[in-house]
């Protein structure tokens, strides 16, 4: 995930296509960005994080395990 020369915005590809989101924005908000909904069963935006239920796992290219978007933020 390249950034933009020090900007607060950070280069991403998401199932081949790419897109720009702001630092630390959470990977379940950048799907939803890019029109995309993860599954999820423990995340609301007007809660606290709980990241307990695995249902939002995701495959990133650059990290060796699958992350949970709901608690992995775009850096
Ligand atoms: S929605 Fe439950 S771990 Fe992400």
């Amino acid at each position: 995930m390249p950034n933009h020369g020090g900007s607060n915005f950070v280069d991403a590809e998401i199932n081949g296509e790419s897109c720009s989101s702001p630092r630390e924005t959470s990977l379940i908000s950048v799907f939803k960005y890019a029109g995309l909904i993860l599954p999820r069963f423990c995340f609301h935006n007007n809660l606290a994080v709980a990241g307990n239920c695995r249902a939002c796992l995701l495959e990133v290219v650059s990290i060796e395990k699958p992350v949970a978007a709901c608690v992995t933020d775009l850096e």
